[in-house]
C-alpha cells in the first residue's frame, strides 16, 4: 500500500500538460473492438484504469499494446473468449462498456455485473434494457449477464428515463452495427460521449445528434480501423484549476478545451477565481478571497459530479456558506468526513445536501481516500493546509490521474509517495 506525504502551504506556479481523458479513452478502447482492422489511439493517459482495460481486452484475445509513448494500438481481429470476468468488473465498473461492442459484433458475450451480485448502488439496468430493446436476449445468473443476439441486433427506439453516460455509450456502440435505425432519447452530451461519436464516425458509423439529447444511428455492416486522438481530461484540468486557487498560485493548463468544463467555469468565475482561456487550454490565478456559491450537480453541460468534491476544498476558503446539492449519486458526500478531520466546517444534511462554511484554515492530518475524486479532493486540501498530511488509499487516485505527484512537484508542491 502506498501513501502520499504532503506538506501544504506552497503556492503552485507554472504550467501543466493535461492528459487524455479517462472517461473518453476507456470507451474509445471498447470502440476498437468493433472492427478487425487495427486502431491507433493517441494521447492515452498512463493510468491504472487503462491498464485494466488493456488486460481485459487481451484476455478476450485482442492485441493491445503501447507504442511511441502516448499511443496505444489495438487489433481486435478475432475473439477467443467472449467473457468479461468478475475480477475485471470489481476493479473497474467501466469494463461493462464492452457489453455493447462484443454483443453487436460477435453475437454473444458473458459479462460480469460490476459489483457482482450487489445490485442497488450504481446499477447497470439501463444498459441491459437498451440491449434488450435492440433485440438481445439477456439472462442473469450467478452475477453474470449472458447476452445473446445470434441474428445480430436491430435498430430500435431507446428512451432512457434520465441521462446515463455509459448507458448512452453502450447503446451507441451496439447500434452502430445493428440493422436499421436506432434513436436514443435522453442521450448524454458529455464531451467524452462526443469524442466517442467522433471516433465511430471516422470508423464509418452513421450517427447524428438531431437534438441536444437525441442521437440517431443508422447501422452499417462493418466499421474500419482509424487513428484517433483522445480529448484532454476536463476533470484533471478542473482539479488543477482548484489547486491554483486554493494554494494562492497561478497555473496554466494545456492540452484541453475549457468549454468541456461546462458550468464549472461559471462557478469558478462566480466565486471570484480569475481565469483566461489560452490557445490550448486555460490559465487560472488565485485571488485574495473567494465568494461562496451554491452548486447542484447535473449531466453535462451542468456542473459535473466528478468536480463536486474537489470544489468543496475551494468552498472551505470562501467567505461565507456554500451549498452543495449532489443529484447524481447517493454516496458522494462521504469525503466530507475526511475534510472535517482537516478542519473544514461542513454540515451534511442528508445523503445529497451539504453546507460548507468558510473561510477556514485547513490542517495536515492522516486521512484516507475512499474513491478517485475523493482522492483528488484530499490532495487539494493537503496542499492548501498548514503542516503535513499523510494520505492513504493512493491507488484510487492512480486510476484516473496520470503521475499526479510528479505534475504537482513540477508546480512547486511538496508531495511524495511512500510504500507503507
Ligand atoms: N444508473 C442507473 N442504472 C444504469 C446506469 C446508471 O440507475 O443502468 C444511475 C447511476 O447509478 C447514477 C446515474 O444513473 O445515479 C448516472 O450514472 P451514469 O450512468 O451517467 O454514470 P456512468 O456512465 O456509470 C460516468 C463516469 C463517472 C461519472 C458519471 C456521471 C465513466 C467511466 N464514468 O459514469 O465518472 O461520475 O458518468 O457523470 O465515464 C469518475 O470519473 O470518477 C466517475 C465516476
Amino acid at each position: 500500500m502506498q501513501k502520499f506525504i504532503v506538506t501544504g502551504g506552497t503556492p503552485l506556479n507554472g504550467s501543466v500538460r493535461i492528459a487524455g481523458a479517462k472517461n473518453a479513452v476507456l470507451k474509445l478502447m471498447a470502440a476498437a473492438a468493433l472492427t478487425d482492422e487495427p486502431t491507433l489511439l493517441r494521447n492515452v493517459p498512463r493510468i491504472s484504469d487503462v491498464m485494466i482495460m488493456r488486460e481485459v481486452m487481451r484476455d478476450i484475445g485482442f492485441e493491445v499494446r503501447r507504442v511511441n509513448g502516448d499511443a496505444v494500438q489495438i487489433a481486435a481481429r478475432d475473439a477467443e473468449w467472449l467473457f468479461v470476468p468478475l475480477e475485471a468488473a470489481m476493479k473497474m465498473r467501466s469494463s461493462f462498456i464492452l457489453l455493447g461492442p462484443l454483443l453487436t459484433r460477435f453475437g454473444h458475450v458473458i459479462i460480469s455485473n460490476p459489483g457482482g451480485d450487489r445490485i442497488g448502488r450504481r446499477p447497470v439496468d439501463l444498459h441491459v434494457n437498451a440491449m434488450e430493446r435492440l433485440g438481445a436476449t439477456i439472462e442473469y445468473k450467478n452475477g453474470y449477464y449472458f447476452a445473446r443476439a445470434p441474428q445480430g441486433l436491430r435498430g430500435a427506439r431507446i428512451e432512457f428515463p434520465y441521462v446515463t453516460v455509459m448507458g448512452t455509450e453502450n447503446a451507441l456502440l451496439a447500434a452502430v452495427l445493428a440493422r436499421g435505425t436506432t434513436v436514443i432519447e435522453n442521450a448524454a452530451q458529455e464531451p467524452e460521449t462526443d469524442d466517442l461519436i467522433g471516433m465511430l464516425r471516422a470508423m464509418g458509423a452513421h450517427i447524428e445528434r438531431t437534438a441536444p439529447h437525441r442521437l440517431e444511428i443508422e447501422g452499417v455492416e462493418r466499421l474500419g480501423g482509424v487513428e484517433h486522438r483522445v480529448i484532454g481530461d476536463r476533470l484533471e484540468a478542473g482539479t488543477f484549476a482548484i489547486a491554483a486557487a486554493v494554494t494562492g498560485g497561478e497555473v496554466e493548463m494545456s492540452g484541453m478545451d475549457p468549454t468541456h468544463l461546462g458550468a464549472f467555469m461559471e462557478v469558478l468565475g462566480g466565486m471570484g477565481v480569475p481565469f483566461e482561456r489560452t490557445d490550448d487550454g486555460l490559465r487560472v490565478r488565485a485571488a485574495d478571497g473567494y465568494q461562496p456559491c451554491d452548486v447542484e450537480t447535473a449531466p453535462y453541460p451542468g456542473f459535473a459530479t466528478d468536480l463536486q468534491a474537489p470544489l468543496a476544498v475551494l468552498m472551505t476558503q470562501a467567505d461565507g456558506d456554500s451549498r452543495i446539492h449532489e443529484t447524481i449519486y447517493e454516496d458522494r458526500l462521504d469525503y466530507t468526513m475526511e475534510l472535517v478531520k482537516m478542519g473544514a466546517v461542513i454540515e451534511v444534511q442528508d445523503q445529497k445536501h451539504a453546507c460548507v462554511a468558510g473561510p477556514t484554515q485547513l490542517h495536515g492530518r492522516e486521512v484516507t481516500i475512499a474513491d478517485l475524486r475523493a482522492g483528488a479532493t484530499l490532495v487539494l486540501a493537503a496542499l492548501a493546509a498548514e503542516e503535513t498530511s499523510v494520505i492513504s488509499g493512493v491507488e484510487h487516485v492512480d486510476r484516473g490521474y496520470e503521475q499526479i505527484e510528479a505534475k504537482l512537484v513540477a508546480l512547486g508542491a511538496q508531495i511524495h509517495r511512500i510504500d507503507a
